[in-house]
């Protein structure tokens, strides 16, 4: 991973963040409780953002962003552990988690259905899991832009795609989706799944750490 996107995100983030973006952070993230698992929590712009949880364990990739992180954990209202990591390969027991969160991650991750996997094994049965995500549009048209524009902007932003038909792959999972809420003419929304026992959705789903890759 490049640097230049990680030292700059908040400044980039910073428009959309005043616009908006804070605000349906701190919606969906009203909904975490217990030990919570934030996956890809990049400079952690959530971090100020939880407050019904005992503790959040934010695994992050990118040493760059986990760094500016620490800044946030140190002041946030819940303590906050940031680590590095793979959501695609969780250093995690089964059943470790009563909430998982990602945001805008899934675009990235290079093998996001993998990672959905490795959520489920980590997050107890019945737990929470929490998405506010960018996705592939409907529209025809629309789609088909995003389709073309995605090469570009995946070099641009760190492997980001712009395409991801990403409810779908929640769903393939296996995760049980409660409510959506959708933003922005639809490219963004947010999503409250809630993980189903074990051996239900997903057949490759399984709480002893052994999956494909
Ligand atoms: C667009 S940033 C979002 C950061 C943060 N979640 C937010 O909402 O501001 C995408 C994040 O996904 C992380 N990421 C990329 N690949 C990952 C992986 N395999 N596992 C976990 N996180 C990953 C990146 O390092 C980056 O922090």
């Amino acid at each position: 991973m490049g640097t230049f996107f990680a030292r700059h995100y908040d400044a980039l983030m910073g428009w959309l963040e005043k616009r908006g973006f804070t605000r349906i952070r701190a919606n969906l993230l009203r909904e975490a409780s217990g030990t919570v698992l934030e996956i890809g929590s990049g400079t952690g712009l959530n971090f100020p953002l939880y407050h019904g949880c005992d503790k959040v364990v934010a695994l992050e990739p990118s040493e760059v962003m986990r760094r500016t992180s620490m800044k946030r954990a140190l002041i946030a209202p819940v303590p906050v552990e940031p680590v590095g990591g793979d959501a695609q390969n969780l250093p995690f027991a089964d059943a470790s988690f009563d909430t998982v969160v990602g945001t805008l991650v899934l675009c990235t991750i290079p093998d996001p259905l993998r990672a959905l996997r490795e959520i489920r094994r980590v997050c107890k049965p019945g737990g929470t899991v929490l998405f506010f995500e960018h996705v592939r549009l409907e529209h025809a048209a629309l789609g088909r832009l995003q389709d073309w524009l995605t090469p570009a902007w995946k070099r641009l932003c760190d492997g980001c795609c712009l395409n991801r038909s990403t409810l779908d792959t929640l769903q393939q999972a296996g995760l049980e989706i409660k409510r959506t809420e959708r933003y922005y003419g639809d490219i963004f929304v947010t999503v409250v799944a809630r993980n189903p026992e074990a051996g239900s959705g997903d057949a490759s789903a399984s709480r002893t750490g052994a999956f494909e890759s």
